[in-house]
């Protein structure tokens, strides 16, 4: 028969965890990690791979200013293509190439990714990635995305097209100047411009370009 103390001990323990438990997510009572926050401004070098087309992707997330860069160069191939995405869901993707100027200018009915955008992934364990041990978690239908245990830092991230990066340096806090966010004036001129371009209203991440990282799923044209 336990005595009166411990009775008080038991019941102060019990309401103590039934009261906690009503303030705690999901994920906190079961212990599974949740992925880290995106630095609000950070600058990524990436490898991608789709199905074998090798790319160098140069990421720069601007959170606090509404914007987020992709500048892309296939392996080997002396051509960047720009990919510019405002919050505001308009995207430019564009060349400057002097022999193959070229603007796209898309709309998308999302903004950028926010920096809490893998809140509420769902968990898969841990997995190595190379020479890293990865916390992994997936968002059905849009993207696997694999942590470092150690320094919780993005490691690597797979789009469900199979569109895969690889991170390769991870600046955190670095910011683009602001004159490199200027689209070029050719995407402003009258033909090429919004209305004979596509309006996305939902994207295939790393299925086209434009968007990218956008967070959204599919391709549909109006
Ligand atoms: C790229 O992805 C394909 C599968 O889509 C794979 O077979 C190939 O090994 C990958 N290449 C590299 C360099 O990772
Ligand atoms: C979104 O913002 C960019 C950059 O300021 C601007 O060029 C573009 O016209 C804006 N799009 C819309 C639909 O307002």
């Amino acid at each position: 028969m336990a005595s009166a103390r411990e009775q008080i001990y038991f019941l102060a323990i019990v309401l103590l965890f039934s009261h906690s438990k009503l303030m705690l997510s999901n994920a906190a009572i079961t212990g599974e990690p949740i992925p880290a926050e995106w630095p609000h401004q950070f600058h990524a070098l990436m490898f991608m791979n789709q199905s074998g087309t090798l790319q160098k992707l140069d990421l720069w997330y601007d959170w606090p200013n509404g914007r987020n860069f992709n500048i892309i160069q296939n392996q080997l191939d002396h051509l960047v293509t720009y990919d510019l995405e405002w919050n505001n869901g308009t995207s430019f993707v564009y060349t400057l190439d002097p022999s193959e100027p070229t603007c796209q200018v898309l709309h998308v009915e999302v903004g950028i990714l926010r920096p809490n955008w893998l809140h509420g992934a769902t968990y898969l364990g841990q997995q190595h990635v190379g020479n890293f041990l990865c916390n992994v978690w997936e968002k059905v239908d849009f993207i696997v995305y694999y942590e470092d245990v150690l320094t919780r830092r993005p490691v690597k991230w797979v789009f469900y097209t199979g569109y895969t990066a690889h991170v390769m340096t991870f600046e955190v806090g670095a910011v683009l100047e602001d004159p490199n966010w200027q689209a070029p004036v050719y995407c402003f001129s009258e033909n090429g411009k919004e209305n004979n371009s596509p309006i996305l209203r939902h994207a295939v991440p790393g299925g086209s370009l434009g968007s990218l990282m956008r967070g959204i799923t599919v391709w549909e044209t109006m």
